[in-house]
């Protein structure tokens, strides 16, 4: 009598093995399709990701995070061309930082101006947004685990800034979501080497797919992606 037991439960557990590993199968046709979407795409990283979050969202809604938003360029973008995407979260602090050594790093009056303008911008969507005013460490937590389907990593792009976005954000997408972002270029010296520090978004990101054992994605618009 228990031996029967034993042994439909076991049936039960191959089963729902099979089950999952078939549901990963089908799943990984995606990398291919986008690896495609990557090599052949026009150079230009906005419609690169239009593109790429319509495919993902096809069928269902979606949640997004954009790490470093700045005007909202992108966000504005997204928001109006994907219409799957419900949920958009805007992680920046929007504030002078005093130790990130890039350009963009102006005044906290200049930073107040843009996040007024950015958020005059996003009213359209503001159902749909939430602001994380704060840099990556201060804010990641307000996003549960597996809770993104893409995040677009566009923020400090400095060693400690990429690493801490890679490692931080990376268990708050699903399994099988995307990750990826901007500047993926191949001089770390791009702004200049005296007053800026270089860019490391690619030797980083390299390091961490071989890390992980991904398959990773690139555009000629400097642009990274990988699954998780
Ligand atoms: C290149 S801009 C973002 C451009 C925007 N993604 C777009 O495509 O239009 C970089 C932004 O990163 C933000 N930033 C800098 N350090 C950050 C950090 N530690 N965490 C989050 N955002 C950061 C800056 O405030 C700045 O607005």
């Amino acid at each position: 009598m228990w031996t029967r037991w034993i042994i439909a439960a076991i049936a039960v557990g191959c089963l729902a093995v099979g089950l999952s590993a078939f549901g990963q199968t089908a799943a990984a046709k995606e990398p291919v399709e986008i690896a495609d979407l990557f090599k052949t795409h026009p150079k230009n990283r906005f419609a690169l990701w239009i593109d790429l979050i319509n495919r993902i969202s096809k069928d269902r809604k979606v949640t997004i995070a954009e790490i470093g938003v700045w005007e909202g360029a992108f966000a504005v973008r997204v928001l109006k061309e994907c219409p799957n995407v419900e949920k958009y979260y805007l992680v920046d602090p929007w504030r002078h930082l005093a130790d990130w050594r890039k350009p963009g790093n102006v005044t906290n009056e200049k930073f107040d101006r843009i996040f007024e303008e950015t958020m005059k911008k996003l009213d359209f969507a503001k159902d749909r947004i939430e602001v994380l005013r704060g840099t990556t460490l201060e804010v990641v937590d307000q996003i549960r685990d597996g809770e993104l389907d893409l995040v677009y990593i566009d923020g400090d792009h400095t060693a400690r800034g990429i690493v801490i976005d890679l490692i931080k954000l990376y268990p708050k997408v699903k399994v099988n979501g995307v990750i990826g972002g901007d500047d993926y270029v191949n001089d770390i010296f791009h702004h200049g080497r005296k007053r800026y520090d270089p860019t490391m978004v690619k030797p980083v990101v390299n390091g961490f797919v071989a890390a992980h054992s991904i398959e990773s994605f690139f555009h000629n618009a400097s642009q990274f992606a990988f699954f998780k």
